[in-house]
């Protein structure tokens, strides 16, 4: 039997497919294996050492086995070596039958009577690969056809629409459940009495020391009127609450104690508290704020 692949060959493939597993298998973070693990570098000498072993002394007892033969067993010997292997041989004809060729004894049969300067052209029938190929993008096109222009399938335009608009879905879907993923950005006004009666009970544990419960204002400035010192708005009031006020004021950022949600459902009802009449309202500080419908 003939040996398909050369050990020069055999050796080095079987070689680097063992480290290649090792270092699959070995976790060992940003660094290869072999580096962070001496051991495995010892473990793959070793198994260089153990093939090339092998490989020498498989060919070794070849040998000896050759040279125990008659002179008939080894000439039965050589002429199995050099035969192909047959699947290799079926590969081989499979190939050529895919060409469609005539075998050249046959070519008489298929020359064309005319001669240009001795050149004469075969009549070869085409290679039935691209025969089959040529059929099959005929059967493709017709249904192609029919799907796309008769019957309307959604072009590529309406698929990526649908999915677009689908990710669209899955978006919203997500943001139910991950309500802290707001920010001063992308925060909009709350209106659930869930949501605020929630902002409620965090304003009274957090918020009435400075500005009382009804929001009238004390050591921080009224929530109930409409003029504000760092702008008003669902956006402008959850920065505030979320970063803080200005430097040396007294009020924190509250971002340290409270999650994204809790900030939006309690700016929604410091702005719920807009137009009440507190109980001692404090002076009105800062602008008037007029909400920008176009910022929208
Ligand atoms: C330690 C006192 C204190 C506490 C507690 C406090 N604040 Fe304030 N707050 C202030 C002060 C002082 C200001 C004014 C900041 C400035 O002028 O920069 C302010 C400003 C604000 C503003 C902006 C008002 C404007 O006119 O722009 C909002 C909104 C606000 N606080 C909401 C809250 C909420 C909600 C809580 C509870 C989570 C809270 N504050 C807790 C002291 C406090």
């Amino acid at each position: 039997m003939k040996k398909l692949i050369p050990s020069y060959i055999r050796v080095p493939v079987l070689f680097f497919l063992i480290a290649g597993l090792v270092e699959y298998f070995v976790d060992s973070g940003n660094e290869p294996a072999f580096i962070k693990y001496p051991i495995v570098l010892v473990f793959l000498l070793l198994v260089l050492v153990v093939i090339i072993s092998i490989e020498g002394i498989v060919t070794a007892l070849d040998n000896i086995l050759y040279q125990s033969l008659d002179e008939a067993g080894k000439a039965r010997y050589i002429a199995n070596r050099t035969k192909t292997p047959k699947f290799i041989q079926k590969i081989k004809d499979l190939y050529i039958k895919s060409l469609g060729q005539k075998p050249i004894s046959q070519e008489s049969e298929i020359i064309l009577d005319h001669n240009y300067d001795g050149i004469r052209e075969l009549d070869n029938s085409l290679p039935p690969w691209w025969k089959y190929a040529f059929y099959v993008s005929i059967v493709f096109a017709i249904v192609y056809m029919l799907k796309y222009e008769v019957f309307n399938g959604d072009s590529q335009i309406d698929e990526y629409e649908t999915e677009l608009a689908d990710a669209k879905i899955a978006i919203e879907e997500y943001k139910k459940t991950a309500k802290d993923l707001v920010d001063a950005n992308t925060v909009t006004l709350l209106t659930d009495a869930s949501d605020l009666n929630a902002g409620k009970s965090i304003f009274q544990t957090n918020c009435v020391a400075c500005h009382m419960a009804d929001g009238g204002g004390g050591i921080g400035p009224n929530l109930t009127d409409d003029h504000w010192i760092l702008g008003g708005g669902i956006k402008n009031v959850f920065h505030t609450i979320s970063e803080g006020g200005r430097d040396g004021k007294g009020m924190i950022a509250w971002k340290q104690s409270l999650k994204p949600a809790q900030i939006a459902q309690v700016a929604s009802y410091v702005l719920s508290l807009q137009g009440t009449t507190p109980a001692k309202p404090k002076e009105a500080e800062g602008e008037i704020w007029v909400e920008e419908v176009a910022a929208e």
